[in-house]
């Protein structure tokens, strides 16, 4: 799927958001390394803090049906009741969400107000000096220590 037709799916994704509390939907659309798609929006909670975003939502859904491989996401946002969305960038929480399953040299994170209007990103651009999985693996000297 190209870029312009991934922001389409996430703006249509967004049209599900359920955000009564901060009226600002966004709606999201991860590209699988085997071209499939998954979406997501936002869904916000009355005790606030079980809220998790669109980013997060997709990604999650297609971690739970087996996809650990991932190319791209695009993300829309936008208030409620504003014609015009808005460039909206991940938040802190879904860069490292995304530096768990994606590659921060090649991952491209989209975002725009519209198909005609896209600002593309490296994972490694919005989520410098990141800590990842690998930080957790023991280098080979290490595991040679640990078991002489
Ligand atoms: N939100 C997202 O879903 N993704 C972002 O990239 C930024 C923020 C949501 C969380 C919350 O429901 C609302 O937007 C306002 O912060």
């Amino acid at each position: 799927m190209d870029d312009k037709t991934l922001m389409r799916t996430a703006i249509q994704a967004r049209e599900y958001s359920y955000s009564p509390y901060s009226k600002f939907r966004v709606g999201a659309a991860l590209l699988c390394a085997d071209g499939s798609v998954y979406t997501g929006c936002n869904m916000e909670n009355a005790a606030f803090t079980p809220g998790i975003c669109a980013e997060r939502t997709a990604i999650y859904k297609a971690v739970s049906e087996g996809k650990r491989e991932f190319q791209a996401i695009a993300i829309v946002g936008g208030a409620l009741g504003h014609k015009a969305l808005s460039v909206t960038a991940p938040c802190g929480v879904c860069r490292q969400v995304m530096r768990e399953f994606c590659d921060p040299e090649s991952f491209r994170i989209i975002l725009g107000t519209g198909e005609e209007d896209l600002h593309i990103y490296l994972l490694k651009e919005l989520l410098p000096l990141s800590f990842g999985p690998e930080n957790l693996e023991p280098t080979q000297a290490e595991e040679e220590d640990r078991n002489p």
